[in-house]
């Protein structure tokens, strides 16, 4: 399977497609999200997300009722047990930052995997942002794992990990949520195992499926070791090469999928306002298939050191 996947085959979807990067991200226009879309943009768009990993619209001048109905075409919506919503709907996360509330989403994340389900996708609307930052980056979780050095891959495939939301915990707690209720939910939401590689459920491709937001370690091996591998998959998600990186404007939105990207939102805009409300589509239990379409890393676009990193990792990078 090719990691390049610039060629003709969005010419048959009902909307126009623009890559922003190699393996991820694209632009579409010529689809109006106030109206229902049909069965066909319903299936152009799964498309399109499923090997563009995140999507974006612009001038999407939409209700809060119009992001709902747009996401129910993709599944059913959460209702987020922690974070703040919209009032009135429940299913609609409110991230409001400014003076007084930084910018805290910055950290490399796919949502909730501190769930036994984790999410699909979310669909995010910007409502206000700042006259300047406040971009959201994108990571390509297949490529951050086909461009792994053999030796790692080796010691990560099959294996599971412990996922937690601990950083809500302090949230809740600044926000004078008592210890009683911290236990309540920690009960209602005990730590789900996932796998560390994950197979995506619709195009059968690995990614890594270890957060720095909210995996803890890996099961099964000491907590120095555990640390050092993940430290090596987190990296992956820095490299510039596998991310896209979006610009927002009033009535933006972008449809990421959780299961095949990770996300950060540059908080660089401090004290400006951005506004921008989430709605999260339900996923299933991630699992692990030894098998699946694997990439020909020789059609891959990265070249040059990532290449290189991947036949001859090197003595220390990867050691542990
Ligand atoms: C999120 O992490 O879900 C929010 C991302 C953003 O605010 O850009």
């Amino acid at each position: 399977m090719s990691l390049n996947v610039i060629d003709d085959q969005y010419n048959d979807l009902p909307f126009e497609v623009t890559p922003y990067s190699p393996t991820i991200g694209a632009e579409i226009s010529g689809i109006d999200l106030a109206q229902p879309l049909t069965d066909a943009q319903v299936e152009g768009v799964r498309a399109a997300l499923l090997d563009r990993k995140v999507i974006f619209f612009r001038d999407q001048d939409i209700t809060t009722e119009q992001h709902l109905d747009f996401a129910r075409n993709f599944g059913e919506r959460e209702v987020h047990p922690f974070a703040p919503h919209k009032e009135g709907y429940p299913e609609v996360l409110a991230i409001t930052h400014d003076r007084e509330r930084p910018g805290q989403e910055n950290g490399w994340h796919s949502d909730v995997t501190w769930r036994l389900e984790p999410s699909l996708g979310s669909v995010l609307r910007c409502l206000e942002c700042p006259p300047m930052g406040g971009d959201t980056l994108f990571s390509d979780s297949y490529a951050a794992y086909d461009n792994l050095p053999e030796a790692v891959r080796e010691k990560v495939e099959g294996k599971y990990a412990l996922h937690d939301f601990e950083g809500f915990r302090t949230r809740l707690r600044d926000r004078g949520i008592g210890e009683e209720q911290i236990e309540a939910f920690n009960k209602s939401y005990p730590n789900p195992e996932h796998p560390v590689i994950r197979s995506h459920p619709e195009t059968g491709r690995k990614g890594i499926y270890v957060n720095a937001a909210f995996t803890k370690h890996i099961i099964g091996m000491a907590q120095a070791d555990s640390d050092a591998l993940l430290g090596v998959l987190y990296h992956q998600a820095n490299m510039p090469e596998y991310q896209c990186r979006f610009r927002w404007a009033k009535n933006s939105i972008a449809f990421w999928d959780n299961r095949a990207c990770q996300h950060y939102a540059s908080s660089d805009y401090w004290p400006h306002f951005r506004i921008v409300e989430r709605v999260t589509i339900i996923g299933d239990v991630p699992y692990y298939k030894s098998d699946g379409p694997a990439t020909d890393l020789d059609e891959s676009p990265f070249r040059g050191r990532i290449k290189r990193q991947h036949t001859d990792p090197g003595p220390n990078l990867f050691k542990v």
